[in-house]
């Protein structure tokens, strides 16, 4: 009902709808209405009331709240269905679930601050209140789990493109899935997985990214960045977000229709890390040599000193 009448605000602005006009397209009580247009204040929108004309939404807030998301989305599966937390401690633990419990394909999980964020390697994820986007999206696709890895390099280029378009400037990819911007790094991309040994039953991609973050604690500060440290800018979370999704569902489409050298083809375009000296550094042991490539099934192919060439599947880059 609060969000029929949010519906109603927005299909009017900038103008007014008097009070009568939504008590009578909603078919409700005048009382109804000004409970509903003070619960939307409460939530940090803008709505300014006049005795004679009616409502007028003003502004809406910086959230990431499901309507806010809904309004103007272009894609047609993710996002379509949202999960919104004002706190939790991780998307990617509430998405696994809500997967779980059988959260649809395109399920998105979004808070506005972690309190447990989890990042890549057994590390934490700095997610403080409003500034970044922290979600998890739940995908189902009928794969083999072998055949899954790729989907997050599939996310970075995903996040590349939106972060494009939206901000006009280029970010880079360090393999396999960071977002870097001047070296320091702007989103990271958990992916997490429900399979048994033939079926796959969920994915969850959490993607975390720097977006309006002015400052970072202790060590971050050499390491991290966001949006609007880069652009001078504010950037809106919620067309970032926006974008993200619409990208995300076009590439996957790709993905699942042609398979993943399409994909990979662009995120080649991204990476800063290829054709270069690297140091790789596994759960296993530490390598240093020439980053030659990577294979077709999302692979670093490592050039050593000796002359082989060493397939690596997971590991931190280092320049
Ligand atoms: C990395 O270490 O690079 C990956 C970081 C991933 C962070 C995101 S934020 C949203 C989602 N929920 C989590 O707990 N982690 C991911």
């Amino acid at each position: 009902m609060k969000n029929a009448v949010l519906r109603l605000l927005r299909e009017n602005s900038p103008g007014y709808i008097s009070g009568e006009e939504i008590c009578k397209r909603m078919g409700v009580s005048r009382t109804a209405i000004w409970k509903h247009i003070q619960a939307l204040r409460a939530e940090g929108y803008d709505i300014d009331s006049q005795t004679h004309s009616g409502y007028r939404l003003v502004a809406v807030p910086d959230r990431l709240y499901p309507e806010e998301i809904y309004c103007g989305l272009e894609s047609v599966i993710l996002g379509r269905n949202v999960y919104y937390f004002d706190s939790t401690a991780s998307t990617n633990q509430a998405a696994r679930e809500i997967a779980a419990g059988g959260g649809a394909e395109g399920t998105l999980v979004v808070a506005e601050e972690q309190t447990g964020g989890r990042g890549r390697m057994g590390r934490g994820w700095y997610a403080p209140r409003y500034l970044g986007i922290f979600c998890s999206l739940i995908l189902r696709p009928e794969l083999p789990p072998t055949e899954a890895p790729p989907v997050t390099m599939l996310a970075a280029v995903a996040l590349a493109r939106a972060i494009q378009e939206v901000c006009h400037i280029k970010a880079g990819i360090k393999w396999p899935n960071d977002i870097l911007i001047g070296g320091k790094k702007l989103c990271g991309i958990l992916t997490e997985m429900s399979a048994e040994m033939e079926r796959l039953n969920y994915l969850v991609v959490g993607m975390g990214v720097n977006v309006n973050t002015a400052d970072f604690p202790g060590e971050l500060k050499e390491i991290a960045t966001s949006l609007k440290i880069e652009t001078g800018a504010f950037v809106s979370r919620r067309l970032l977000l926006q974008r993200l999704l619409y990208q995300f569902e076009q590439l996957y489409r790709v993905w699942l229709d042609k398979g993943f050298k399409p994909v990979l083809a662009e995120w080649k375009e991204y990476c800063v890390t290829l054709n270069c000296p690297v140091r790789v550094t596994s759960v296993r042991e530490t390598l240093e040599g020439w980053a030659e490539d990577v294979d077709d099934t999302g692979a670093l192919l490592l050039r050593l000193p000796d002359g082989t060439l060493k397939q690596l599947v997971a590991g931190e880059v280092s320049l």
